[in-house]
């Protein structure tokens, strides 16, 4: 057992769902917090060092109960970050479309130019795993050390069976060779490839992709938007997904508003994300869906130059929101959930507080996780990170730096020391 003792702050949502609408702005502060910690790296109990933190009898008579103690040092203690949303394992990079979008062109303008996803899907094209891999590990480690514990990882620069594989290969690789926790997800529906038809592609992805790597990967998402998918080929790729077992996420009214909120709740998906052109009636939706959180990507929207999702009309209807980073070489090359906090409080209009549950418990019910990841309690997995800020709001107001001391990963510190 171990006891995190002298932790100045704890903030931290609690619940072991998505929190909603103004329940996403009541989180607990805790002074003089200390966190238990058994040898299966679960809390067992996390609160006031002052109201007694200490093992229940339960746990032990004291004399053959080794305890290791941890002094915090007074830092203040946040849940790990729950990166819900990234394209973290791709090959090469695309500066020179950044360079592009700051001489004026659009994102659109860029993959017409034979730019955009399908230049990662060449550069992965002609990349083996280990080198996908290797190209990825860094991002992978630097936003551990930024204080990411869990990272959703999908797919979609392979846009054949092979190519997908090895991507999602390079993921579980990933998770085998780092201390992240990562959660896969299929995306072959993410670009059509170069000269093939959209129809046959759609029929590829139903019937090769889709039965050949469903068990590889826990979601399915689909890019639905204006020059990518319909609704129409979407519901058919998420049912044939569904129906071999797997979860649904869905990029849904990035670039223009399809119905992509209202078809992401309507066929169950965990997130609708994305979300910068969401209509009133996807808003709804979303308030309405009791499964469904709006995952908002702000790195994404400062990158292409574009407004914000409404993230304050989201929240202030009832929906339950989450940020992630959208790390990918594309739309935004970051892998950092700090900044992706600062911009939800800066461009968004989201509280200190709003975005630390966006950021963690949230993100986890947007990966099905929330009744063992995203908060500091008891049952959880001993996931937080040590910070040496005088308070939460320090955290998105110190722009672009981190003050991370230590990350703790299942009761163990993996990134320190404190
Ligand atoms: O989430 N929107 C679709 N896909 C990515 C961008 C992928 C890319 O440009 O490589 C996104 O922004
Ligand atoms: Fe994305």
């Amino acid at each position: 057992m171990k006891l995190f003792y002298n932790i100045r702050k704890l903030y931290t949502p609690l619940g072991v769902s998505g929190r909603r609408g103004a329940e996403m702005g009541e989180i607990e502060e805790i002074d003089n917090a200390a966190i238990f910690v058994g040898d299966d790296g679960l809390i067992l109990s996390a609160g006031s060092l002052i109201e007694g933190v200490a093992p229940a009898p339960a746990y032990g008579s004291g004399a053959n109960v080794r305890i290791e103690r941890i002094d915090c040092r007074g830092l203040v203690a946040l849940p790990g970050f729950v990166d819900s949303h990234t394209h973290c394992v791709f090959a090469g990079e695309r500066s020179k479309e950044f360079a592009m979008r700051a001489e004026g062109k659009s994102y659109q303008e860029i993959a017409a130019m034979g730019g955009g996803i399908r230049s990662s899907v060449q550069d992965v094209h002609e990349a083996s795993i280990s080198s996908i891999a290797v190209n990825s590990k860094p991002f992978i480690q630097k936003a551990l050390a930024l204080g990411t514990t869990t990272m959703e990882i999908k797919s979609g620069y392979g846009l054949s069976t092979e190519g997908e594989r090895k991507l999602l290969e390079a993921a579980t690789r990933l998770s085998e060779e780092t201390r992240m926790e990562i959660i896969k997800t299929y995306l072959g529906a993410h670009a059509v490839p170069k000269n093939v038809p959209q129809f046959d592609y759609v029929i590829e992805v139903l019937e090769k992709q889709l039965p050949a790597l469903h068990s590889m990967a826990e979601f399915c998402d689909v890019f639905m938007d204006e020059g990518y998918f319909t609704k129409e080929e979407t519901v058919e790729i998420c049912n044939k997904a569904k129906s071999l077992g797997m979860k649904i996420k869905l990029h849904a009214d990035e670039l223009a508003e399809t119905g992509g909120a209202r078809t992401a709740v309507e066929l169950g998906a965990y997130s609708a994300d994305h979300l910068l052109k969401v209509s009133e009636d996807g808003i709804r939706a979303l308030a309405q869906s009791e499964r469904t959180v709006a995952t908002l990507l702000p790195i994404t929207a400062m990158s292409l130059r574009a407004a914000y999702a409404p993230a304050r009309r989201l929240i202030d209807a009832g929906a339950a929101v989450a940020i992630a980073t959208d790390c990918n070489p594309g739309s935004a090359m970051s892998e950092n959930m700090q900044f992706a906090f600062t911009l939800a409080v800066i461009g968004m209009q989201m509280t200190a507080a709003e975005a630390l549950t966006a950021a963690t418990l949230n993100g986890a019910a947007a990966l099905d996780l929330a009744k063992t990841h995203g908060s500091i309690e008891r049952n959880k997995l001993a996931d937080f990170v040590l910070y040496d800020i005088p308070r939460l709001e320090y955290l998105p107001y110190h722009i672009a730096v981190s003050d991370v001391v230590a990350v703790v990963k299942r009761g163990e510190i993996v990134v320190g020391p404190i």
